[in-house]
């Protein structure tokens, strides 16, 4: 257990990627609160953890509302103390060429990707700055490194989210914080099986297959895996790094 008695706050935990961190870091040993809008999928999330002999607390909370992320995290720090970890992995998308888009998934978009985000960071990294220590780690996207058919201004969120973190990282590293990024290539999710259903998504899936070079999808535990190596010491002078658990589908330099 690598992080044991840590308090680790994960945005997006009721499901897929989220899910499978909040698991993860309470097998290492975190007490985990889940924020998110799903509040019934965040408590099987946080029983599962809780039958597994871990702790987990649900706080209901939408990501794009200032007002209900200041709440959250003062119920976490109330009940717990204090928090060492913030996972911003909350996320959605709708795919669609640029051109047919309409302004209101563009705000959709940008504050639930974007916004979400920078309203975490700004609340607990105050309080981690404060206590001198912490780690914050931001799911993004491959498609934030190289672009996306069909994601446009979600790329562009995910793709902000890599340089508002290596910002963060250069700030923070004086009051010992450290900011990384974690870029999964198509995961085995809902998201992915809501923004590509019918047939014509069947199509998408297949080319995005085989477009990987390991050609499969990946798996929600494998990007948590690398969510709990930038949580644990054992990247504690790792900061501002982007990882990408894409099975080979970009290779930046
Ligand atoms: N699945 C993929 O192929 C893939 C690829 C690259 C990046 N990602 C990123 O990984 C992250 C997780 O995606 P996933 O595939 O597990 O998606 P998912 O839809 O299965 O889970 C997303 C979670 O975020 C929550 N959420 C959405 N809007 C919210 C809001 N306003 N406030 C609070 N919670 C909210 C949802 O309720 C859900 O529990 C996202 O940031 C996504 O962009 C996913």
């Amino acid at each position: 257990m690598r992080i044991k008695d840590k308090v680790a706050l994960v945005t997006g935990g009721s499901r897929g990627i989220g899910r499978a961190i909040c698991v993860r870091l309470a097998e290492e040993g975190a007490k985990v609160a889940i924020a998110d809008i799903l509040e019934d999928e965040a408590r099987k999330t946080a029983d599962d953890i809780l039958a597994a002999g871990g702790q987990a607390q649900v706080v209901k909370t939408d990501v794009t509302q200032l007002g209900q992320v200041q709440a959250c995290v003062r119920q976490v720090t109330d009940t717990w103390g204090a928090i060492d970890v913030l996972v911003n992995n909350a996320g959605w998308d709708k795919i669609e060429p640029f051109l047919n888009s309409a302004p209101e998934t563009w705000e959709k978009v940008i504050a639930i990707n974007l916004r979400g985000p920078i309203h975490f960071c700004h609340t607990v990294a105050a309080q981690m700055a404060e206590r001198g220590q912490g780690k914050i780690i931001s799911i993004s996207s491959d498609a934030g490194r190289v672009g996306s058919t069909g994601e446009a201004v979600y790329s562009a969120c995910k793709a902000g989210i890599i340089g508002f973190s290596k910002t963060l990282a250069r700030e923070l590293a004086r009051a010992k914080i450290n900011v990384n990024v974690v870029c999964p290539g198509p995961t085995d999710t809902a998201l992915l099986q809501q923004v590509s259903s019918g047939e014509k998504g069947a199509k998408i899936i297949d080319a995005m297959t085989r477009a990987v070079p390991f050609r499969r999808l990946g798996q929600p535990e494998e990007i948590a895996n690398a969510v709990a190596f930038f949580a644990s010491p054992d990247a504690d002078f790792v900061t501002g790094q982007v990882l990408s658990v894409s099975g080979g589908l970009t290779m930046t330099g």
